[in-house]
Order: structure tokens, then C-alpha cells, then sequence
């Protein structure tokens, strides 16, 4: 049902969002060895949602009769200068994924492929919304400053932001 060139897009595409679940977690990783609990909450969350986003994708190709291939991911940065660089890189890497997102769409209208361009909306929605959160949580630091108490509230900031986990299924449920 896809076009070769529609499957090969979405395919490349896969390594965006993988990439960024990994970097993610990585952040995630980093913030909770700096005893920053509620940043690496924060960013726990944001990995599972990029994983989340790569497994939508992944199955879509598969169910148009494309095939879906695991990309090879390079390996995520894991040292970091501090919570700032952490933000500001994750703001400018969904900056890059939102004209990846973009591409895939001119793509799609190009070819005809309404059924794919349907299903990008659920991304392009993402993407805005992301792309602004990242620049609230970049407003909330700059207006902290980086006074002794700094990294405390920054940490409270985001741990605030962050999605409470899945609730455990109650026993009845299981
Ligand atoms: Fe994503
Ligand atoms: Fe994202």
C-alpha cells in the first residue's frame, strides 16, 4: 500500500525517534547519578514516550505492507556539563526531529499517500508539543539563575513536569 520511497522515509525516520528515546534515557541515566530524582523522572518519561513513538511508526509500516526494520542506533552522549546543556540539547535535537517529521509530510502529499499523511498528524502534534515544553522548562532555568539553591529548584521543576508513572494494574485486573 506504501510506496518503496514512503517505506524507505519512514524506515530512516525510525532512527529519530529510537535515537531519542536512548538519548533519553541517557539524560535520565546522568540526572539520577547527580542525585537529581526529579529530572531523571522527568526524562524516564520522555524516554518511554520517544519509545512509544518509534513502536507506533514501526507497526504502521508493517501494517500498510511495508517492511519495518530495526535501525542501528549510534550510541546515545552520556556525559554532560549540567541540567542546562542536558535541556537545551533535547530542545534542539526535537527541534531537528520536528523537519524530520516536516520532510516526511511534503513526502507523503507528494506522493499521493493521504493514509500516510493521516497518520503523521499524531506527530507533528507531538512535536508541537514538545517542542514547547522544552522551551518552558529553558524559560523556568533562566529566570532560577544559577544561584547556590539553583540545581534543587531546577530539579523540583521538572520532576513537577513529569508524567506520574502507569498505575500497577489492581489484583482483579490481572
Ligand atoms: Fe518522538
Ligand atoms: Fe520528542
Amino acid at each position: 500500500m506504501i510506496s518503496k520511497k514512503i517505506e524507505k522515509a519512514l524506515n530512516g525516520h525510525l532512527n529519530y525517534e529510537l535515537g531519542a528515546s536512548l538519548q533519553y534515557l541517557a539524560m535520565a541515566s546522568w540526572c539520577e547519578t547527580m542525585g537529581m530524582d526529579g529530572a531523571a523522572s522527568f526524562f524516564y518519561g520522555h524516554a518511554h514516550e520517544e519509545n512509544l513513538h518509534f513502536i507506533k511508526l514501526f507497526q504502521y509500516i508493517n501494517e500498510v505492507n511495508g517492511h519495518a526494520i530495526v535501525p542501528q542506533v549510534k550510541q546515545p552522549n552520556h556525559s554532560f556539563k549540567g541540567i542546562a546543556e542536558i535541556c537545551q540539547m533535547a530542545y534542539e535535537n526535537e527541534k531537528k526531529v520536528t523537519q524530520a517529521i516536516f520532510s516526511l509530510v511534503e513526502l507523503a502529499k507528494a506522493e499521493d499517500d493521504h493514509v500516510t499523511t493521516e497518520m503523521l498528524r499524531f506527530y507533528v502534534q507531538e512535536q508541537r508539543e514538545e517542542e514547547t515544553l522544552f522551551q518552558k522548562v529553558l524559560d523556568k532555568i533562566k529566570l532560577i539563575g544559577t544561584g547556590s539553591q539553583s540545581l534543587y529548584y531546577i530539579d523540583k521543576e521538572l520532576g513537577n513536569l513529569a508524567a506520574p508513572s502507569p498505575e500497577p494494574p489492581a489484583d482483579n485486573e490481572a
